[in-house]
């Protein structure tokens, strides 16, 4: 599924859309570089999941815990990993696919792929404004179909679905 997001917003509306949808064991992967709205989606999905404390970047840790509604959101940015000895310690193997949401911004540095997951996306789009945000589910099997006409009916009202 492919959708054109034109402002922080509407990002944040499409996050919310899939966090609506996400239950406890389920992980975020979220692709794209620096500035790309990895970490602006990954809130709008924690808030969708009941987080309501502010939701910083973990800069010092590669891992943040978030309470929300009956379970923890797992905040994890794996931007800064350099020893895959730190993976360990971040409690990724521990945290992925069990207890919570995880939500992981440079996932390919830990080199994961947890089941079930959502892999999003984000591209900066011809101004500056614009991001298109790829989002393809994996292992959801009953749920997909709901997932994704929740995000298509967000998409009407925010983000605008690409051919
Ligand atoms: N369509 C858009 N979607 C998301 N963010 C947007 C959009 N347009 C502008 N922005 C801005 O781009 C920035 C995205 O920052 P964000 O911290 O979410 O990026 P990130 O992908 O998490 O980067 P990093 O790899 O550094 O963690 C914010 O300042 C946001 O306001
Ligand atoms: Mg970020």
């Amino acid at each position: 599924m492919k959708f054109l997001s034109r402002s922080a917003d509407q990002t944040h509306k499409l996050g919310y859309a899939l966090g609506s949808a996400l239950k406890s064991g389920d992980s975020v992967l979220l692709y794209g570089d620096l500035g790309a709205g990895k970490s602006v989606f990954a809130r709008g999905c924690a808030q969708a999941l009941g987080v309501q404390r502010e939701m910083a970047s973990p800069t010092f840790t590669l891992m943040q815990p978030y309470e929300g509604d009956g379970l923890t959101v797992y905040h994890f940015d794996l931007y800064r990993l350099s020893d895959p000895d730190e993976l360990y310690f971040s409690g990724l193997e521990e945290h992925i696919g069990s207890d919570g949401v995880a939500l992981i911004e440079w996932p390919q540095q830990g080199d994961v792929s947890p089941e079930p997951r959502a892999e999003v996306e984000l591209r900066r789009a011809e101004d500056f404004d614009s991001r298109t945000i790829e989002i393809t589910l994996i292992g959801m099997n009953d749920r997909a179909d709901a997932i994704r006409r929740a995000l298509e009916a967000c998409a009407c009202a925010s983000a605008e679905k690409e051919p």
